[in-house]
């Protein structure tokens, strides 16, 4: 009954580390997949998570429970304030819902179902370019899925006028998914100045934002800046959804660890989200109360997150029943233990600061080579990814004869690389562009 099936192809991120572990040459280099490697080209597993989990070996008190269809309690809250930040008021107002999911892609698809179900606008604005994964995760949620202009590959730099053009005639509500920090695969972020052109754009016409937050910590090495973008919208009161990851900033790939969070409209409607929550979660009779009593507001603000959380399990539970705990619990250990927090902060910093530094390395590399071409873009990117230019063709050659492995659109992880493995891609680069 199954000899009809047809051979799907692979991945085309993963897909990449398939095709490298088969290959048998000694000089072999995966810079396909975004996972940070250290300087002897191993995979690393942070201290102050081998000391989280030696805690949690350690207390014989824990038990291997189902957790809640929402995951664990103290990860949730740790989470919207790690990316909101501690004195976020939409946390204190209550205003943010916050579910433990499967790592960035988990939390992207639960909230995509949860909008398909529940939001009146079903089409989600994504880049382009964007990760590979974006569009094929909200399809199967549900939505529908269309671009707004980016990346320029003229410049290799953002094409800002596209964008707001693009999110200027999307239909008013319209989903828009955007990249906290460290765009994946372009490495180009929006300046504060262009993020709050962005804000006030999306927030005229109603435009809802969904963040996705793969990468703080790791685009400049510090939490609070690469939390910027979102704490913006965040400031402003109006409705946004955010997806974390724990993969990159906290190395827990395979635990499969993150969470998203939902905030609603503020209760005094200074937000301009266009109060699609409120007006889907109030009755006409609460909406008025809301409008009337400063006390009642605080309680039906907050009444409505719980709403959206009880909703939330609806999308979950048939899913997946309820996430995993242990990667949850190294997170909520490291969040909330102040001597951990601040180790994490500072390996999290010598991974970004080591990315940084594989930048200046390559491009030194193909400067001394005299690669035709510009390529300061390989420094101006941030993030775990440079966005080199160069053509599918060009990335065959270069698998084929010097057995670098990267996805087709020329991505590269500049986390694979390594002091030792820089001559080498330096040497392919130059053979690619110049045969
Ligand atoms: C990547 O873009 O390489 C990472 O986000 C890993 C993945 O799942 O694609």
């Amino acid at each position: 009954v199954f000899a009809h099936v047809v051979r799907a192809p692979e991945d085309p991120i993963l897909g990449v580390t398939v095709a490298y572990n088969k290959d048998p040459s000694p000089v072999k280099l995966n810079l396909g997949v975004g996972a940070y490697r250290t300087e002897e080209g191993k995979p690393v597993v942070l201290n102050v998570v081998r000391q989280a989990e030696q805690q949690l070996v350690n207390d014989r008190s824990r038990v291997k429970e189902y957790l809640p269809i929402v995951g664990l309690a103290e990860f949730n809250k740790l989470s919207a304030k790690l990316i909101l930040g501690a004195d976020s008021p939409a946390i204190q107002e209550n205003r943010v819902t916050t579910v433990q999911c499967l790592s960035g892609t988990g939390s992207l698809r639960v909230g995509g179902e949860f909008l398909a179900r529940h939001y009146h606008q079903r089409t989600i604005y994504i880049p382009l370019p964007t990760w590979g994964n974006h569009p094929k995760v909200f399809t199967l949620a549900g939505l529908s899925v269309n671009t707004y202009r980016y990346y320029d590959p003229t410049t290799r730099g953002m094409n800002f006028q596209g964008l707001l053009e693009d999110l200027g005639s999307a239909p008013s509500g319209a989903i828009v998914l955007l990249h906290a920090c460290a765009h994946n695969p372009t490495g180009v972020d929006p300046t504060i100045q262009q993020w709050e052109q962005i804000r006030q754009l999306m927030r005229s016409k109603g435009l809802l934002p969904f963040f996705d937050s793969a990468y703080q910590g790791f685009a400049s090495g510090s939490l609070d800046a690469d939390a910027q973008s979102v704490r913006m919208f965040a400031a402003d009161g109006g409705e946004c959804l955010i997806a974390q990851s724990y993969a990159k900033n906290m190395g827990l790939y395979g635990e499969r660890v993150g969470a998203l969070s939902i905030m609603v409209l503020d209760n005094v409607g200074k937000g301009k989200g266009g109060g699609w929550l409120k007006d889907q979660f109030f009755d006409s009779h609460s909406h008025m109360e809301c409008c009337c009593l400063v006390t009642i507001k605080v309680c039906k603000t907050a009444d409505v997150a719980s709403r959206v959380e009880s909703q939330l399990k609806l999308v979950i539970r048939p899913m997946y029943s309820n996430p995993p705990i242990h990667g949850a619990s190294i997170v909520a250990t490291i969040l909330k233990d102040r001597n951990l927090y601040d180790e994490w902060t500072i390996e999290l910093k010598a991974m970004a600061d080591r990315i940084i530094s594989m930048r200046q390395k390559l491009f030194d590399a193909l400067h001394v080579r005299g690669t035709p071409g510009d390529w300061s873009h390989i420094v101006k990117q941030i993030g775990m990814f440079t966005f080199t230019g160069l053509n599918s063709e060009q990335v065959a050659f270069m698998t084929r004869e010097y057995h670098v492995y990267m996805t087709s659109d020329g991505r590269i992880s500049m986390a694979g690389l390594s002091s030792r493995t820089v001559p080498h891609l330096a040497d392919a680069i130059y053979a690619a562009v110049t045969r």
